[in-house]
């Protein structure tokens, strides 16, 4: 298992590139399967979640084409043959947004077999909003031996209103309805910008989808869709890392190659902590020289605070002046991470999901351990200005979402590296005999 290891105290300068965004990337690789023609995605990341869902794909019996050299963002899938519509238990408990493949699954083929995820590392995370809509798109579904099985002869547009607020829940239903008979209206809706982005695919492959990026959406189901190519948006959830991690090492960053948009709140509540911001195009500037002070932080659904930058943000709390009240509102145990920064120093009591960081605290660097993709962005930032030298146990979790982190943040002046296991220099002497 690779480890970082990294020494604190420099601040991040220059320029750095935001990747193509997960989180977007993979429901449009699953929208692939709703049509027999290629559908080429351009700005795909090199990330571990990325390569699961191919290796997914290619399961099922998809071909599956990674471009060369310059093009090596770029991913061809062809769902011409595919032959066994099911996400087996290993590839699924890896990476939950599996369960993306439900929709289009049934919907082209008539069938499906998916296999339940459970829970993980943030919370329980059900899938029942999917379940739900999809019966009532006229889906039948039944669960046995942990797997989901759904089958339609053709699903039928309906209407469908979400009890609780659910992004791949919005995506797996848009993709179903496309190529549903008929009209589906889709209420209480995610807003986020990767439903934006998949809702422009599937209108470029045929679709007829309105009122994406609302909490109202309509999808006139077509019989067919066709090949399409398309760019996926930039990482918003690596924007805002790099740019707390500006604010945090007191650096003059450039994060380009990102969209402003669609962080927003993030750049507001950095501007709020003290952070000067400079916002244009693809472009975002931090200037983090001035003292930090603290600013409580309630995650919401977009164009709130969004949950997959709390954990970094509390880094950012550790060395803000004064007391930060962090709630959690999406997800019910996405606290992990603040155990690990209490280990190198940071003053932080949990209290159900409210997380109350009380700064300025100096950080030593420490041995740490990652338990799920966001929290180990905040170890590396508290990381980035602990004193010492910090080893980072189980950067797996981190190579799920970001792409070559350690190079990126090595190139603007960070002291980091990768390493292997780390073996003992010599075998340990046998216990004496008693
Ligand atoms: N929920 C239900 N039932 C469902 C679906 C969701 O109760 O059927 C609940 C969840 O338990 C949670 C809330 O609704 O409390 C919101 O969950 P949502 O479905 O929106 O999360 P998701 O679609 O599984 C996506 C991202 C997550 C991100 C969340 C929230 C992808 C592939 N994943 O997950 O990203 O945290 O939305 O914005 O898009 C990450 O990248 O690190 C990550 C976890």
């Amino acid at each position: 298992m690779d480890k970082f290891v990294i020494r604190g105290g420099n601040p991040l300068v220059g320029t750095v590139r935001v990747s193509g965004a997960k989180n977007a990337a993979l429901p449009a690789m699953a929208a692939a399967i709703l049509t027999e023609e290629p559908v080429i995605l351009e700005n795909i990341p090199d990330v571990r979640d990325i390569q699961t869902e191919r290796n997914l794909l290619v399961s099922m019996g998809a071909e599956v084409e990674l471009g060369y050299g310059r093009a090596h963002h770029r991913t061809t899938i062809c769902c011409k043959n595919l032959v066994r519509p099911e996400a087996p238990y290993d590839l699924v408990k890896t990476m939950r947004a599996s369960t993306l493949v439900l929709g289009p699954l049934v919907a082209r083929f008539g069938r499906a077999r998916v296999s339940l995820p459970g829970g993980c590392a943030i919370g329980a995370r059900p899938i029942d909003l999917h379940i739900k809509g999809l019966e009532k798109l006229g889906a039948t579904i039944t669960q046995e031996h942990g797997f989901i099985e759904a089958s339609a002869d053709r699903l039928k547009g309906g209407q469908i209103v979400f009890d609780k607020i659910t992004v791949t829940g919005t995506e797996d239903l848009m993709m179903a309805a496309a190529l549903a008979e008929g009209e589906t209206l889709i209420e209480n809706c995610a807003r986020e910008p990767e439903v934006s982005d998949l809702a422009a695919l599937l209108n470029k492959m045929g679709a007829r989808i309105e009122g994406a990026g609302t909490s109202t959406i309509r999808i006139q189901g077509v019989e067919k869709l066709h090949g399409a190519r398309h760019r996926i948006i930039p990482d918003r959830i690596e924007t805002g890392t790099f740019v707390v991690a500006a604010a945090l090492t007191g650096g003059d960053l450039i994060v380009a190659n990102c969209d402003p948009r669609h962080v927003g709140a993030v750049l507001q509540k950095v501007q709020e902590c003290g952070v000067k911001i400079r916002a244009n195009g693809d472009s975002v500037r931090v200037m983090g020289d001035n003292p930090l002070t603290a600013a409580d932080l309630s995650t919401e659904e977009f164009p709130g605070f969004p949950t997959d930058m709390q954990a970094q943000y509390m880094a950012l709390a550790t060395q803000a002046e004064g007391a930060s009240i962090i709630t959690e509102n999406i997800f019910e145990n996405r606290f992990m991470h603040a155990q690990e920064l209490v280990r190198m120093g940071a003053n932080i009591k949990v209290e159900g999901r409210r997380a109350i960081v009380r700064g300025t605290t100096p950080l030593s660097a420490a041995a740490v351990q990652c338990s799920d993709l966001r929290a180990s962005a905040s170890l590396v930032l508290g990381a980035l200005v602990a004193d010492g030298e910090s080893i980072i146990d189980r950067v797996y979790h981190i190579d799920r979402g970001y792409e070559r982190i350690e190079e990126k943040l090595r190139s603007v002046g960070a002291q980091i590296r990768r390493i292997g296991e780390m073996l003992p220099k010599r075998a340990p002497a046998p216990l004496a005999a008693v």
